[in-house]
């Protein structure tokens, strides 16, 4: 194709990097971006813990908000700057009140359990509930410039469901599972409530200025798989077909936990690009998910605890599995507890070195 110096690659830098790449579009290195890059492990997130002590508080004020999403993007320049928020924060706004309490994690006060229960759900209106959420994106887009996509987030509603119905945490998962193996119709209804409620969160985010969506479907894997079709697939696949209406252009990308049981049956939700656990090796999974489908991941996260060495080869082993073009690198879940930073800082200076 003749150019003129305004290749695809230079007529390309007016839209991010992330939304290029997962578009499929010609792009000289795969995007990079890890979750969770906004927290704990951060100095400067630390300082601003001690003076808000309270998650919610620090989640649900804007200032605190864009200040902490930009943390990451100041030190080092991802190519998707995540809003800093958390999955629950919905769930004041559906009248299933919650708090995040530091060494304990999510606790929800109500743990739901009967029809009634799920009755006195409400199903979100995040202009009401959450301004602060689309006020943070908005500045957020501003800041960022396109220089990096704004990325939102929800949860998935099984996931939800999950936190609501066991009251935070779970290891074993008895209290969702008694729920759905004995009481289905409940399950279903509660699931249909987050289902409705997220897809018209995931609008409200783009139209305030999130560029893509993730939905974290955490703790989908914990179901099987006849299971997984019955109480997680169809209400993913309605927010997907349901989003997709409205922002045909808006990418949506799913991430579970423990995904490689699982993998074939998260691309059937019709998302753009499907975030992959370590547990699975890339090239395989690539190969089981088929060329029409992005990819997103995924370096375990305990690598950042590794050599200097040791990550940069994991992170060219990793690029080099997926394959040129329609991945986003990025770690296989949240990055950890004590990561150190500066092995955060090289993993992206390794990253966005890297040529095609
Ligand atoms: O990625 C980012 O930087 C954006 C911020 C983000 C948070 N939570 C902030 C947060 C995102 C994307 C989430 C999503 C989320 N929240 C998920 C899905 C992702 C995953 O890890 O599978 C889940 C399952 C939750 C629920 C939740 N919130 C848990 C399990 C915890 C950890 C509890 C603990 O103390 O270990 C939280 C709290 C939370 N949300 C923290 C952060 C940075 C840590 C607590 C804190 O910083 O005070």
């Amino acid at each position: 194709h003749c150019s003129l110096g305004v290749g695809p690659k230079a007529t390309a830098t007016a839209e991010p990097l992330l939304l290029n790449a997962v578009r499929g579009q010609d792009v000289e290195r795969p995007p990079v971006w890890l979750m969770r890059q906004a927290g704990r492990y951060m100095k400067s997130y630390q300082i601003i813990c001690e003076k808000y002590p309270s998650f919610r508080e620090r989640s649900e004020n804007v200032d605190l908000v864009v200040e902490i999403s930009l943390q990451p993007w100041n030190v080092f320049k991802p190519d998707g700057v995540i809003l800093f928020s958390d999955i629950l924060t919905p769930l004041s706004g559906m009248n299933i009140p919650f708090d995040i309490v530091k060494g304990k994690g999510p606790v929800i006060f109500d743990p739901l359990g009967s029809a009634a229960d799920v009755d006195k759900v409400r199903e979100f209106n995040p202009e009401e509930s959450v301004p602060y959420v689309g006020e943070a994106l908005t500045i957020l887009r501003r800041e960022v410039d396109n220089k990096a996509a704004v990325l939102g987030f929800v949860g998935a509603p099984f996931t939800l469901a999950s936190y609501v119905v066991e009251g935070g945490s779970s290891k074993n998962f008895t209290k969702i599972k008694r729920l759905a193996f004995s009481q289905p119709k409940v399950l279903h209804s509660l699931l249909q409530k987050f289902a409705t409620s997220m897809a018209n969160y995931i609008r409200y985010q783009a139209d305030n200025g999130a560029q893509a969506v993730q939905i974290f479907d955490s703790w989908a894997t914990e179901l099987s798989p006849v299971d997984f079709e019955e109480f997680s697939l169809p209400y993913l696949k309605q927010i997907v077909d349901s989003v997709k209406q409205t922002h045909p252009g808006l990418p949506l990308i799913l991430y579970a936990s423990g995904s490689g049981g699982l993998l074939e049956r998260l691309a059937l939700t019709g998302v753009d690009v499907v975030s992959l656990d370590w547990t699975v090796d890339m090239a395989e999974g690539r190969k089981r998910l088929g060329h029409d489908i992005a990819v997103q991941g995924n370096v375990d996260p305990g690598v950042l605890f590794g050599s200097k060495e040791f990550i940069t080869n994991r992170i060219n082993d990793t690029v080099r599995k997926a394959g040129k073009g329609k991945h986003v690198l990025n770690l296989g879940h949240g990055i950890k507890v004590g990561t150190p930073e500066e092995n955060v800082a090289h993993f992206f200076e390794v990253a966005k070195a890297i040529r095609y």
